[in-house]
Parts: structure tokens; C-alpha cells; sequence
């Protein structure tokens, strides 16, 4: 068993003895203990507490290394027992992991050419008839060998690990083929057995119609049912299933057909909705039960009822709306409708080149108006529970994970967002261990 104390932490962040999923005005109650210290066990949250009332046992241990260090000339106070590390936190705050419910993080080559085109002022239609977009992505990972991809991906993870990413959603989508599907889907698989941090597979075979499909949708969603997903079930490939309902991509019936088969394969939906139009995307998600309608950027009144009265999860993706140069998503409305909402990256190479989870913290109380309290909590508990990871991630609850953002010394956590553009995370630590 190792034990290590977490001490001089100026705020312990979103600190709950039980957590559950946060909806409306709830989003703002962002529970934190000032001077703090935080105990763990393994890879476990196992106590905390302000340092005033830290346990004499540890007050002890901590002088015994202070003195200890005195005659060694060194300022910083350690613990000396082999069996306790003592980490200080310098008067930084200390997070739980950020939590990135939407992601595609397998894919097989960056895209910049075509942001270069949009720059000069090409349409999203006039890029895609260029070949661009997702079949551009699709092409990509055809010609790419499993091995490739996985070590590109374990890449774009150990980099959003270092920007403080704790648990993580990946989705396959870009292979639009039986083999495609699979290998990505394998590559995920791989990344699971391989990272200390949660991951959850997504089967998004229903991105976009194949070319030779154009003309055919029945005849790809065939594909879709009858030859990717026995093959998913029956390896356990995948933990959810998504569509991108949308205007020239999955209509609502097509969506509902393709959820409804995942669905007898225990896939339970997170699908991609109301991007560029009402595309019926959250009305649909929401009659086949599913746990998060994504994206959201083109919302009415009546798809915010529809959504509030619901159990599923809005998760919003400002960094896509904010590269597409799109509107934000009404993160206002959605919140003050009583919506439970969760922030995730939308980590892509088409739409959201990156996966820095701070920076759509920030962009979220910049853009969207929500409160520094609203944000954290969308992309810490409820993105936990987006994942189905709401009991293991997500806040600083005893029997948790040990995953955990260290910041730099910052005066408060207003200043997270606010600096956005600064590194201000001092270390991470994944199963209580500092990456
Ligand atoms: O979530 N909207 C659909 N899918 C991705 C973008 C895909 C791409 O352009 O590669 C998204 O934004
Ligand atoms: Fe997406």
C-alpha cells in the first residue's frame, strides 16, 4: 500500500462525499476546501481536510522531514517515511482531471491544408467536393497500418495527459468500411489496455455516407447492422454508439434505425446532433434514451424543453464551434432550462484540432458566459457521467481516482479561465502517481 499527502494546496476543487449528475442551477455549485491537504491511498482518493485540522500523525511526519531538511539546507518540507510521500502543492489548487466526454483522437493525418483553404474563403461544400472533410480522413486511415495509428494516437494521449486529461471518450468514424471500422475501433481497444487512464470506445460507422454509398444509404446502413455491428458486439469493441445526425449525413429515421440495432447489441447512444441545423438529432437521441446528444450549436426553445426534460447529457464543443467559426453553443439557456450539460474537446483534425480541455474551460466562460464554478463542473463531473464514469472520475470523492491537475500558484479559480492562455498546470497525476 503507498500513501502520499498532498499538502499547502491553496484551494482542494469540487470536493463531494457523494457525486451525482448536475443540472440546472446545480451546474454552479462548485464545492471547495480552502487551505487544504488530500490524502491518498494507492491509486485511490482516500481523505481530506483543511491543513489546520491535519491529522497529528501527518502534522508530526511533515515537521520530522522539515527539521530533517533544515540540516540539509533545503527549504521545501518533505516526509521522510519510505512508505509516505509527501507532494507540496506550493499554494497551487488542486483539480480533479479534466474528463473528455467526445472525442475522435485515432485518426491518420492532420488537415491543415483544408483550414488554409477555408482561410481563403472555401465553403465547407466546395472543400468537400475537393475531397476534403471527413472522406479526406477516411482516405487517410485506409492507407494507414494498425500499428501506425496506434503510435499516433498514444502520442496525441500522452500530450493531452500532460494538459491535465484524466478520462477520456474516443470514437471510431473515419474507417466508413468493415476493415476501417474495426481497426480503428482495435486501436482504441489497445489504448485502453495500455493507458492508466479510463478510456470508452464509440462506434461512429454512421460519420458519413462512403461515396460509393452516396446514392445507396440502405445499402451502407446494411453494412452498418449486418457486418460491423456482430463483429463489434462479439468483441466487445465498443462501450457506446454514435451517429452524426445531420442535414446531408444521417437523417433522424436513418439515425434511429442504425441506434435501435446498436441498441439490441447493449450500445447505448451518444450521438452527434443540432451541429449545423435542427437536425431532429436531439429528439431523436433523447426518445431512444441516449446518455449525451453533442454539439448543440443550432438549439430552439423547443429542443432545449425537449432536452431538459430529459436524462440525457448536453455535451457542448465550443473549440469546434469556435474553429468553424460557428455560433457557440446557448450554453446559457441550456443551463438556465435546467439542462445537464458536460464541456468536451472534439479532439479532430476536420473540426477541433485540438484537445487542450483548459482552453475549452476557458472558452466556455469566454464565449458562452458560463461561470468559472459551471465550467469545471461540466468538464469534470458531468463529463464523468457522460462516460458512464460518474462513481470513478470526476471530483475529489473518497474511492475515486487519484487523478489530479496541480496548478502553478494562481490567486484564485476565476484565473483558470481567465489567463487562458497560459500553461498554468504544475504536474498531473494519474492513479495518484505524477506523470
Ligand atoms: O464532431 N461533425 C462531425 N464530426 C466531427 C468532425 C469530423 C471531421 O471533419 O473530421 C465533429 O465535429
Ligand atoms: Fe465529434
Amino acid at each position: 500500500m503507498s500513501s502520499r499527502l498532498l499538502y499547502n494546496i491553496r484551494q482542494l476543487v469540487n470536493v463531494r462525499m457523494e457525486s451525482a449528475l448536475l443540472r440546472g442551477p446545480a451546474l454552479a455549485d462548485l464545492p471547495c476546501i480552502d487551505h487544504a491537504w488530500l490524502h491518498l491511498e494507492d491509486d485511490r482518493i482516500f481523505s481530506f481536510g483543511k491543513m489546520d485540522d491535519l491529522p497529528e500523525e501527518w502534522r508530526h511526519r511533515l515537521k520530522a522531514g522539515a527539521s530533517e531538511q533544515s540540516h540539509s539546507g533545503e527549504d521545501q518540507v518533505r516526509v521522510p517515511e519510505p512508505d509516505v510521500e509527501g507532494i507540496d502543492a506550493r499554494g497551487g489548487l488542486v483539480l480533479p482531471a479534466w474528463c473528455d466526454s467526445h472525442t475522435h483522437l485515432v485518426f491518420a493525418g492532420s488537415r491543415e491544408s483544408e483550414f488554409v483553404d477555408k482561410i481563403k474563403g472555401l465553403s465547407y461544400a466546395e472543400i468537400n467536393a475537393k475531397g476534403g472533410g471527413i472522406l479526406n480522413s477516411a482516405r487517410k486511415l485506409a492507407a494507414t497500418p494498425e500499428g501506425d495509428l496506434f503510435k499516433s494516437a498514444w502520442l496525441r494521449l500522452q500530450e493531452l495527459t500532460r494538459l491535465g486529461t484524466g478520462a477520456i471518450e474516443i470514437k471510431s468514424g473515419y474507417g466508413l468500411s468493415v476493415d476501417g471500422e474495426l481497426k480503428m475501433l482495435r486501436v482504441i481497444r489497445q489504448l485502453k489496455e495500455r493507458s492508466a487512464l479510463p478510456v470508452k470506445a464509440t462506434f461512429l460507422g454512421a460519420h458519413t455516407y462512403p461515396a460509393e454509398y452516396r446514392d445507396n444509404h440502405q445499402g451502407y446502413i446494411r453494412l452498418i447492422v449486418e457486418e460491423m455491428l456482430p463483429v463489434i458486439a462479439e468483441e466487445g469493441l465498443a462501450d457506446y454508439i454514435d451517429v452524426f445526425c445531420e442535414h446531408g449525413f444521417f437523417s433522424p429515421a436513418e439515425t434511429e434505425q442504425i441506434l435501435t440495432a446498436g441498441l439490441g447489441y447493449g450500445l447505448i447512444p451518444k450521438i452527434h446532433a443540432n451541429q449545423l441545423n435542427l437536425s431532429g438529432g436531439v429528439e431523436t437521441g433523447v426518445r431512444l434514451g441516449a446518455l449525451s446528444v453533442d454539439h448543440l450549436e443550432t438549439m430552439s426553445e423547443e429542443t432545449i424543453r425537449v432536452l431538459a426534460a430529459s436524462h440525457t447529457i448536453g455535451t457542448l464543443l465550443p473549440t469546434a464551434a469556435f474553429f468553424l467559426r460557428m455560433p457557440f453553443q446557448p450554453a446559457r439557456a441550456l443551463i438556465d432550462a435546467g439542462c445537464a450539460i458536460a464541456l468536451a474537446s472534439d479532439f479532430n483534425p476536420g473540426s477541433s484540432p485540438s484537445g487542450n480541455m483548459n482552453l475549452v474551460v476557458a472558452m466556455s466562460c469566454i464565449q458562452m458566459k458560463m461561470l468559472p464554478e459551471e465550467a469545471i463542473n461540466a468538464a469534470t463531473l458531468n463529463g464523468a457521467f457522460a462516460m458512464g464514469l460518474g462513481n470513478q472520475c470526476g471530483s475529489i470523492t473518497p474511492g475515486k481516482k487519484a487523478n489530479l491537475i496541480i496548478t502553478k500558484p494562481v490567486p484564485s479559480l476565476a484565473y483558470l479561465p481567465y489567463a487562458f492562455g497560459s500553461d498554468l498546470i504544475e504536474a498531473v497525476l494519474i492513479d495518484g502517481q505524477k506523470i
